[in-house]
């Protein structure tokens, strides 16, 4: 297009527009309507409908029992249907398989905290333009963590990356004669509490900043989980201990740094195993995602810089560099692709992209 577009505003009360609108309301509409959807089915898990409707129920009903306006409920009960959360039968509305399973309470499944985190993204989102001049929103990254994004991490993984995880560490033979585990930046805990499942005599350490700890309490008891203890510490400044024959490092800021992977190949026993699982970046490669690379500019930690792209930090090894170094204290047993483990994505922080779990045994 050339020219002045609109000198004469006038013109557009007659005039087509130079484009059909359709490419961008098209869109516009997917991203409205869905945005929409899923604020209809938060609503319903925050007002425990999905609950109420593991018993077939009719909307009146529902609605009394909620304390809610009849039209209403029986409006959004239809829209749920639509969206096949519930099941329509007779008169009435029952939870579907998918929504029994996920967006009910009494599930150890159960999303809630994976939806408000979404909408905590939303919220960052929506102070782009302002990020874009003033920064990014300062936290500290205990904080960080802190803000349901644990919580979240757990349940994004109970559904299904914990347990492939777990398996894919069990079914090493070096974990029958394991001792001792540490879960380094384990925040929630559960791989240790699933792994410490799997073998009674195991002692398995979370590893974790200290307000964390409250977070794994919670974790600990919800689960039952025996053999399993949280130690507070700032893997970066302190001491990791020693005398482990398995350490775990899923998902955190030193999982490509170097001073970090020193530290664990100190804190193994001589044939320990060491599981890691990151997303590592090549040398030439500019981005595994910019939506993500944008959400990661949104906030910054006090303390730890992050690098320019999503999950990346300014000490971190390159893959080839990374593989290198590793391969010079320890021997890969096994390399696994995200998408033998990995959780759907769902275009947020917490995505795994290309992330891999490396297996590797302390020479
Ligand atoms: C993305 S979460 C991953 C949690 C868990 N490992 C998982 O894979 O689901 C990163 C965890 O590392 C912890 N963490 C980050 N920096 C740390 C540090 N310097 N020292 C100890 N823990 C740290 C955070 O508190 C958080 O619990």
């Amino acid at each position: 297009m050339t020219g002045k577009p609109y000198d004469f505003n006038r013109k557009a009360l007659s005039q087509l527009p130079h484009m059909a609108a359709e490419p961008l309301y098209g869109p516009w509409e997917q991203v409205v309507r869905g945005y929409k959807q899923f604020c209809a089915m938060a609503a319903a898990v925050r007002l425990r409908i999905f609950d109420h409707l593991v018993e077939l129920r009719q909307p009146m009903d529902l609605a009394d029992q909620l304390n809610a306006d009849p039209k209403m409920i029986t409006d959004l009960c239809d829209l749920l249907a639509d969206m096949e959360l519930l099941v329509r039968y007779q008169d009435g509305f029952l939870v579907s398989a998918l929504s029994r399973t996920y967006l009910c309470s009494d599930s150890a499944w159960f999303q809630e905290e994976v939806i408000k985190n979404i909408f905590s993204g939303f919220g960052l989102w929506q102070q782009l333009d302002r990020i874009c001049i003033e920064g990014p929103v300062k936290v500290d990254e205990a904080d960080f963590f802190e803000n349901n994004l644990i919580d979240s991490l757990a349940s994004e993984i109970l559904t299904g990356e914990l347990q492939q995880t777990v398996a894919a560490v069990t079914r090493q033979p070096e974990f029958a004669a394991a001792q001792r585990m540490l879960d380094l930046g384990g925040g929630h805990g559960l791989y240790a509490m699933a792994l410490a499942a799997q073998k009674q005599d195991l002692e398995a350490i979370v590893y974790d900043f200290n307000p964390v700890e409250k977070d794994f309490k919670r974790y600990k008891e919800k689960f039952k989980a025996n053999g399993v203890r949280f130690v507070a510490g700032n893997l970066f400044a302190d001491d990791l201990g020693n005398g482990f024959d398995l350490v775990l490092f899923s998902y955190n800021p030193g999982g490509k740094n170097e001073r970090i992977l020193e530290k664990i190949h100190q804190c193994l026993n001589p044939g320990g195993l060491f599981v890691t699982k990151h997303a590592l970046y090549r040398e030439a490669e500019a981005a595994k995602s910019t939506l993500l690379d944008i959400e990661w500019q949104l906030t910054a930690f006090r303390g730890v810089a992050k690098g320019r792209n999503v999950y990346a930090f300014e000490q971190d090894l390159s893959e080839e560099a990374y593989m290198e170094r590793l391969q010079q204290d320890f021997e890969i047993i096994e390399t696994i692709d995200a998408k033998e483990f990995a959780t759907p994505p769902l275009a947020k922080f917490g995505d795994r992209l290309d992330s891999i779990i490396i297996i590797s045994r302390k020479r």
